[in-house]
């Protein structure tokens, strides 16, 4: 089946639907998603989006654009950071009047809250800016775009899941997708494709990532010949509910909650004095290992490693239950605890990618380091690299990522959309993705891929995590190589058109073997430290020689490695202290 659009927006998180929301002001627009909308991972996003509004205390744009910058550990471009945070400020408010509940000061402002990193004047002291509705802002967010989007008479296709991206010489005019429900595959034809298809934390064994988090729109460019950039920057929140890694919000610590370890100590006064609990993720999740390695960790069973306690009891039931609801409800159904009562046992969680598809300011796709770009190709959200986030992402930064920078791709695709001729369908174009899917069905041979699976999330977790070592990543390198090997030969048992989640499934180990692949790679590559990126052989810093992003491309079996340069205009890199 061929359907027909100016636009069409792969995956229905924040990003997707404000570009989609933006794009279908003037053209045609259709959202694909592999999920029903709203079940979108941005739907988990919990604690805030911020912006220096300044409703309880001084605030501005310069200074949430350099803790931006800091907090990436000087590896953010400058420019896209003052973009974020200048245009923060009207997205939040454009939100509020699209509907979004956020939760009011007595005067009936915005309220803020504090979160990790966001500080007054370069650096001072914690600042409130985050915007937040109690614990569920991305899931507000969600809802407030999806009505929008359908009040604009957005065609959603739910529950299609892209295999194929149309590309003729630089130009991309269209997707190629499989119709879950059915088994069918459906060809999208467009002017212009945005990729929002969100995040790959399902490489881990521990993350906050919804499992629906396998890198679909970054794998399928990569196997299509687009690089991916800085991969090796892959962010732990520090505070995962014990085993299971489900995200516990920045946000109790933003109301007052206090990391301790095994002697109730409240350790982060040792690491980061001035900002203590709301210091950048990547410096409060090596402390909370730093404490665990030296003893000082809650002990864990045969199954779960040591922990540490995240303490709110502090803050009163009234508190928790009006701005932390979901929170109280999480300890209670997965812990059995209340955490007016009990400290929260908790570690760190696989859940961010700052690396992705390479972006200009506008969510164009690059083609390499000098700037060159692809025609029609957009990426935004999680699954992009802008780059604002940097070696590490301040806690909020990636809902205000979604929504600044899926609104300038949305608005770019409608002007480049008017101006540009479609480009012919070829009689063909459903060749590659039948090509995939036959390659995987057709009766059950091969290793299991369950065992596959497993094997990578365990090492990825064990020895390309939070520290990092040369032969750890070698060794996990040439096995994740072998693992690719093995998966080549997988077909699944099971040959049903209808909700075959079974091929689904595969499909996404594919991708996660791919992107699994790259990220290990470029983490053994890069020869220091930064940010989320801890080796514990070259742990310093080097401005000198790797201050600058990596692009890499997958060629067949093997890696190549390029560069790209950060922009510096705004601000010298210094050493990071908090
Ligand atoms: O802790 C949190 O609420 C997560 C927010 C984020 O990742 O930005």
């Amino acid at each position: 089946m061929i359907h027909t659009f100016d636009a069409v927006i792969v995956g229905a998180g924040g990003a997707g639907l404000y570009a989609a929301l933006e794009a279908s002001q003037t053209t045609k627009t259709a959202v694909i998603s592999k999920l029903y909308p709203i079940r979108s991972h941005t739907g988990a996003a919990q604690g805030g989006i911020s912006a220096s509004l300044g409703n309880i205390e001084e605030d501005k744009p310069e200074w949430h654009a350099f803790d931006t910058v800091k907090g990436g550990d000087y590896l953010t471009d400058q420019d896209a950071a003052l973009i974020l945070a200048e245009e923060a400020v009207q997205a939040v408010y454009d939100l509020e009047n699209r509907g979004l509940p956020f939760n009011r000061t007595p005067e009936g402002r915005i309220d803020q809250r504090r979160f990790g990193g966001h500080t007054r004047n370069f650096g001072e002291s914690a600042v409130r800016r985050a915007c937040y509705a109690a614990d569920r802002t991305g899931h507000m967010i969600l809802q407030t775009l999806y009505q929008q989007c359908i009040k604009n008479n957005v065609t959603f296709f739910d529950e299609f899941h892209v295999i194929d991206v149309l590309l003729k010489e630089q130009r991309c005019f269209g997707v190629v997708a499989l119709e879950l429900r059915t088994g069918e595959i459906h060809v999208f034809h467009s002017k212009a494709v945005l990729f929002a298809t969100g995040g790959t934390g399902r490489m881990f064994r521990i993350t906050s990532n919804a499992y629906a988090n396998t890198g679909d729109g970054p794998a399928l460019l990569l196997n299509k010949g687009v690089p991916l950039e800085d991969m090796e920057f892959y962010q732990f929140h520090p505070t995962g509910i014990k085993g299971m890694g489900i995200l516990i919000t920045e946000g109790v610590r933003g109301e007052g909650g206090i990391l301790r370890n095994r002697d109730g100590e409240r350790f982060m006064e040792r690491y980061t004095p001035t900002l203590l609990d709301l210091a950048p993720r990547d410096i409060v999740a090596r402390s909370i290992v730093q404490e665990i390695r030296e003893g000082r960790g809650i002990r864990g069973d045969a199954t779960i490693e040591d922990f540490v306690h995240l303490d709110a009891t502090h803050l009163g039931k009234d508190t928790i239950e009006a701005k932390l609801p979901d929170i109280a409800d999480f300890c209670r159904t997965y812990l059995g605890i209340d955490p007016a009562e009990n400290p929260i046992p908790v570690q760190p969680t696989a859940h961010y990618a700052m690396g992705g598809i390479p972006t200009d300011i506008y969510g164009r796709v690059l083609k390499n380091g000098e700037g060159h770009l692809y025609e029609g190709l957009y990426a935004a959200g999680e699954c992009a690299c802008v780059s604002v986030h940097g070696a590490n992402r301040l806690g909020t930064n990636s809902l205000v990522d979604l929504i600044v920078f899926g609104r300038r791709a949305g608005q770019n695709i409608a002007q480049f959309v008017q101006g540009s001729d479609r480009i012919p369908l070829k009689k063909d174009s459903t060749r590659y993705a039948q090509e995939r899917i036959s390659a995987k069905t057709g009766g059950q041979s091969g290793p299991n891929p369950e065992d596959i699976r497993t094997e990578l999330q365990n090492l990825l977790m064990e020895k390309v995590g939070i520290y990092r070592n040369e032969q750890d990543m070698l060794e996990t390198v040439e096995r994740i190589r072998e693992l690719r090997q093995d998966y080549s030969q997988v077909k699944i048992a099971h040959n049903t058109s209808a909700f075959n989640t079974h091929l689904l499934d595969i499909l996404e180990l594919g991708n996660l073997l791919d992107l699994a692949y790259i990220f290990a790679f470029s983490a053994l590559n890069r020869k220091e430290s930064r940010g989320a990126h801890s080796r514990e052989d070259y742990p310093k810093r080097n401005d000198d020689e790797w201050l600058k992003h990596t692009l890499s491309w997958l060629e067949e079996d093997n890696i190549k490695i390029g560069y790209k340069s950060v922009d510096i205009s705004r601000w010298k890199p210094k050493p990071r202290k908090y």
